[in-house]
């Protein structure tokens, strides 16, 4: 027991011992003399239930070994507890930072959080969001997986309340909660021209990604505002949007002469970022002065770097509790209206763009560059 609650529900199938019959809701309020109505409120309402009496509930449940039946709970209430959130990299701490947020919120509302990866493959996100559609989820949040439009029809046509997250949707038709990637991929390649760069590159490009999509064509947008060829940019494909991918990265830029080699780089996130500035130290290369480079998220592994990282930083907790909160919001209110909420990101510089920690936030064409220890003009 703690705090008045049952410390853990066992839910699921009951144990199945040959020839005895497993016990059930009626057996556990007969030998702890109460009505069905009590034990029912036991599980669900425990704090409207007398202390004394739900001691003898839950010594009646321990010596009889019941086990709810979560799927006829489901059945009579038309929905389970749950909420499901699928995300396309459940080892990126982008998306466990957004998970935290979601369950921070549907927890205070009483509801348990189940999270699938799709590993970036939509016939794996349909399968999860079949999956959480069979189980009666009370909701479910998805990272849109390339035209993954098509996993939220699957929950609504089971009329499961479903929020898109990481992606903005103004349909109309569905709840979404994102940052805007082309501001934030603006403000990354913006603060490296500021700083003086004029070869500059983007790496990790190549996925079929609108998260990336969006941030390289705000670096374009970027280098054309600072009246330059947007054609120009040097772009660096990966094979993962991951520390590996920046690894093989690094490679990729080394094999350029250093005189055309960029002198600073945007990536498409942290986990590439920090997977091409410890290459790059690795091989002896010096960062920022002979490359200076820029991530995207702002993990906490950023200003952990051994370079502490610039970063485009997302509010990601707060992208988690915001979707959860439009989620609950559909869940439990008929006049619920569709939002398509858009958070605008910040540029924390730090020493990977020869910077001292600054916040920039993005703006609508006004920009603060970051002055930093070495704002000289490079070549
Ligand atoms: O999944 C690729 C990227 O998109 C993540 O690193 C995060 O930035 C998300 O928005």
């Amino acid at each position: 027991m703690v705090n008045g609650q049952l410390s853990s529900v066992r839910v699921g199938a009951q144990r199945e011992r040959p020839g005895i019959r497993a016990a059930g809701i009626r057996d556990v309020a007969r030998r702890a003399g109460v009505s069905v109505a009590t034990v029912s409120n036991v599980f669900n309402r425990p704090e409207i239930v007398a202390p004394d009496t739900r001691r003898r509930v839950e010594e009646a449940v321990e010596e009889l070994g019941y086990v709810r039946n979560e799927s006829a709970r489901q059945l009579r209430a038309g929905h389970s507890r749950t909420i499901g959130l699928v995300v396309p990299d459940s080892s990126n701490p982008f998306f466990t930072d957004v998970a935290r947020g979601v369950e921070d919120t549907i927890s205070a509302a009483g509801a348990l959080l189940i999270v699938c990866n799709s590993d970036n493959d939509p016939q794996k996100e349909r399968r999860y969001i079949t999956l959480l559609a069979e189980q009666q989820v009370q909701g479910a949040l998805t990272v849109p997986v390339r035209g993954a439009r098509s996993a939220a029809p699957l929950l609504r046509e089971r009329h499961v309340p479903v929020v898109i997250l990481d992606k903005t949707d103004r349909s109309g038709g569905v709840c979404s909660v994102a940052v805007n990637d082309v501001a934030g991929g603006r403000l990354a390649m913006s603060h490296l021209l500021d700083r003086g760069h004029r070869r500059v590159g983007f790496v990790g490009t190549g996925h079929d990604v609108h998260q990336a999509a969006d941030r390289e064509a705000g670096a374009r947008w970027a280098v054309e505002e600072a009246g330059h060829d947007p054609d120009k940019l040097l772009t660096v494909p990966t094979s993962q949007l991951t520390v590996a991918g920046g690894t093989q990265a690094a490679a990729e830029l080394l094999a350029i002469p250093a005189r055309k080699r960029p002198t600073a780089v945007a990536c498409v996130n942290d986990l590439i970022a920090i997977g091409l500035l410890h290459e790059l130290l690795r091989r002896g290369v010096r960062v920022p002065d002979d490359i200076a480079i820029v991530g995207y998220d702002d993990i906490g592994f950023a200003q952990a770097a051994t370079v502490p990282l610039t970063s485009v930083r997302q509010p990601r907790h707060q992208l988690g509790a915001r979707a959860a909160q439009l989620l609950l919001d559909e869940a439990t209110d008929d006049h619920h209206r569709h939002e398509s909420v858009v958070f605008e990101p910040e540029l924390i510089a730090r020493e990977s763009s020869g910077a001292g920690t600054v916040a920039t936030a993005a703006t609508n064409g006004s920009k603060t560059p970051a002055r930093g220890r070495s704002a000289g003009t490079r070549a």
